[in-house]
């Protein structure tokens, strides 16, 4: 990669940072694709964020940046804009620097776990959704699904306050997708799909009973590493369709493009 005072530089702020992958996923695309941008990931402790913010907009070959835990709702008070769906959700993971300085803030996750389902071939459009988790990404996740067209949308929690909070935010912005929260128990529903963490260290609990799970449910998951998790690995046993995670971040990047506005 050859980076010049030309190049176009894109950030991407964390703390921790170590587990930040994204940047090298998106390092790799801009080079096949020829753009002259890099991307590198940033160690911002949360007191400093809104110093950093600040300094990025006097950055003046700073194309934008990309924020991830535990800066995505903090960084939403330190913009100028954002977009109606990153307002709706209460958090921003992409940033595009205006050549002003002003910082245009919106949120790519749901968009890009829907793209993301197009490789496994599962649909949402008029289907039953049971998501499990109602976190950051969780949030972005059922507006998404509801914007998908889902008929309907359980979201289970296990803090259920989360759950229904979320469910009835997503009921007040697509009325035509029913919404509530609801159990674990994925009897009766076309699609599955895990946003909470669970999964990704060897010791965690499934995030819902097996035992109600058929071959006609597909499940999906947003947890990239390990790309497989318990609950894929059980799905797939049962014969269930499955979605990978790492293609909801694969799929951001040409969002990232259009929010950079790099053609
Ligand atoms: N593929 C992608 O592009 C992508 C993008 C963003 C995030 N992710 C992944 O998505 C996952 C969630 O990230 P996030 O930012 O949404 O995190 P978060 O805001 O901390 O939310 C975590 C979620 O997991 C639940 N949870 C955590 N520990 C639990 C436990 N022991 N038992 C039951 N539920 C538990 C939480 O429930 P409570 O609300 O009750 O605590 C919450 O719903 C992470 O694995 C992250 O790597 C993937």
């Amino acid at each position: 990669m050859k980076i010049t005072g030309k190049t176009k530089i894109l950030f991407m702020l964390a703390d921790p940072v170590g587990h930040v992958v994204g940047s090298h996923m998106l390092n790799q695309r801009f080079l096949a694709e020829g753009h002259d941008v890099a991307v590198s990931p940033l160690h911002v402790a949360p007191g400093d964020l809104a110093t950093v913010v600040d300094a990025i907009r006097r950055m003046r070959n700073v194309a934008g940046f990309g924020v991830t835990i535990p800066h995505k709702i903090d960084v939403v008070r330190l913009l100028d804009e954002t977009t109606g769906r990153a307002a709706r959700i209460g958090s921003v993971n992409f940033v595009r620097r205006e050549a002003d300085g002003r910082l245009v803030g919106d949120n790519l996750d749901g968009a890009g776990f829907v793209d993301g389902l197009r490789h496994s071939g599962i649909t949402l459009r008029g289907r039953r959704v049971l998501q499990l988790g109602a976190g950051g990404a969780g949030r972005a996740v059922a507006f998404a699904i509801a914007q998908a067209g889902a008929a309907a949308l359980v979201v289970h929690n296990r803090d259920n306050a989360k759950a229904a909070s979320l469910a009835a935010d997503v009921a007040r912005a697509y009325p035509d997708c029913a919404s509530e929260a609801g159990p674990n128990d994925p009897r009766g529903f076309d699609v599955v799909v895990n946003t909470t963490s669970l999964g990704m260290r060897t010791q965690d609990a499934l995030p819902l009973r097996l035992d109600g799970l058929s071959a006609q449910t597909d499940v999906a998951e947003i947890i990239m590493s390990p790309e497989i998790t318990p609950l894929l690995a059980a799905a797939q046993a049962l014969g269930c369709r499955i979605g990978l995670g790492k293609y909801m971040l694969e799929e951001q990047y040409k969002l990232v493009k259009e929010l950079l506005r790099l053609s």
